[in-house]
């Protein structure tokens, strides 16, 4: 099988490497050899500690698409849209298979180019995308296919992972290990697309597309990233018996599909909460198998590479389906279920003045939106000077914890905005 790879970037140089120094064992996995004949890159003259003899370099990217000694096009170039979209689509049209690390252009793009590919009858395979080197999509729809998904959640993004654990482990707050991780190169000069959820995101539109057929919807996930986790929130949790971890949610209700990707306390004994470092997780709750957890490396050119190829090999196989599980054509976008009308129980730290009165004022207002407290907690005395509340909800919906702050917010004793994290029932 003769593939053109289009990026040679971390995930395209392991590629090529992989591909290489494995060479005897892959054609004996994939039944043919899997020969890289062409390649493209930004920079045509960039070293790259890559053995490229015998690839033919091309400038333009979409080339690769119009080769006609070229079976599967690799694209590995990265972005929601321009030559990665391109390319793909092109690839599509012209009957190549195809397999991509993006997630981002999978999750805006993603159905669109599921009816192509099926249109074509040709291969769109993206086990890379989600969790880099857990075979989590091969998991969900094969492994788990004869499973209704309950819910399925995670740890998405290993960088934002990083962080929530040096948090806990050092006592640090945010801005100290988010710069601290930059200059060890776990987390980009521009940290957004990972603290702001927005890459997690892309991989849980993915997730509960194949989940719950239907076509992945972005705009449906409320996304909230790490900014406002601080210190002092994670040593609370610790102190109650949870951890902080930023989840992927995505759950059938009634209304259709809830997909909420926000930092959530998750008790400590849970398998996902022992899920440290720049490590992903991802638990799949399914009808008949139960509770699965996945674990293992979400980045880096070792594990992303295997992805890529494990897909290579099915295809040259002729082991692959329908891109999302099921065919497309018959598939929607899945309908959202609000956040709004989620329940569950809520953690809150309120900075208030300490004097007397504040906390019935308080509870009044939790009492006004019909939410009962569980458990409360005030360390320390210091008149007149701000001090920490926190408490623990019972379930209350979402709506409601909306209203009992918006009004505590208003309070005079009130010093800071109220911070309120979910707790993820497990
Ligand atoms: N890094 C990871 O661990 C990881 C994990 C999972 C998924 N992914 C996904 O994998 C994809 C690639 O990520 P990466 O980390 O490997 O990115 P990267 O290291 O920045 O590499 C991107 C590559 O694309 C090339 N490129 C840029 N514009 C191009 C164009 N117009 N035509 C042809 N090539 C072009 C670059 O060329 P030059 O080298 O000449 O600049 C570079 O080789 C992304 O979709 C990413 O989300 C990455």
């Amino acid at each position: 099988m003769r593939i053109g790879i289009a990026g040679l970037g971390t995930v395209g140089g392991g590629t090529v490497r992989l591909l290489q120094g494995k060479a005897d064992l892959l054609a004996a996995r994939a039944g043919r050899r899997v020969e890289v004949v062409a390649a493209s890159a930004r920079d045509p003259g960039r070293e790259r500690g890559l053995d490229l003899g015998g690839v033919r370099f091309e400038r333009d990217a979409l080339a690769l698409a119009a080769a006609p000694d070229i079976d599967a096009v690799v694209e590995l170039i990265g972005g929601a849209g321009g030559v990665a979209l391109d390319l793909v689509r092109a690839a599509l049209e012209s009957g190549k298979a195809v397999v991509t690390a993006n997630k981002a252009m999978l999750a805006l793009h993603g159905g669109g180019l599921a009816l192509l590919a099926e249109r074509q009858g040709v291969p769109l395979l993206f086990e890379a995308a989600v969790a880099g080197g857990i075979p989590i999509v091969k998991s969900l729809r094969e492994g788990l296919a004869a499973n209704r998904v309950r819910r399925v959640y995670g740890i998405l993004n290993g960088t934002c992972n990083y962080i929530l654990t040096q948090m806990r482990e050092t006592g640090r707050d945010f801005a100290e290990v988010l710069a601290e991780a930059q200059g060890l190169g776990y987390a980009e000069a521009d940290p957004s697309t990972d603290v702001d959820g927005i890459d997690a995101a892309h991989k849980l539109a993915l997730l509960a597309a194949i989940a719950f057929g239907g076509l992945p919807s972005f705009e449906g996930i409320h996304v909230e990233g790490i900014r406002r986790v601080s210190a002092q929130d994670i040593a609370y949790a610790d102190a109650l018996g949870y951890r902080i971890k930023l989840l992927g949610v995505a759950r059938r209700t009634e209304a259709g599909v809830e997909q909420r990707l926000h930092p959530c306390m998750v008790r400590k004994d849970a398998a996902i909460a022992q899920v440290e470092g720049v490590f992903n997780g991802i638990v799949v709750e399914g009808d008949e198998a139960g509770e699965v957890v996945h674990e293992g490396r979400g980045a880096g050119a070792g594990p992303t590479a295997s992805a890529v190829v494990a897909d290579l090999i099915d295809i040259a196989r002729g082991r692959w389906g329908p891109v999302f599980g099921v065919p497309a054509a018959g598939l929607e976008p899945l309908r959202p279920s609000p956040l709004q009308d989620h329940a569950g129980r809520h953690y809150v730290r309120l900075m208030v003045q300490d004097r007397p009165g504040v906390l019935a004022e308080i509870a009044a207002a939790f009492r006004d939106h019909d939410v009962s407290i569980e458990s409360l907690l005030q360390q320390g005395r210091d008149p007149g000077r701000t001090v920490a509340i926190v408490l623990i909800t019972h379930e209350a919906a979402e709506r409601a914890m909306r209203g009992a702050l918006a009004q505590i917010g208003r309070l005079e004793a009130v010093e800071e905005p109220p911070c309120m994290i979910r707790i993820e029932a497990l």
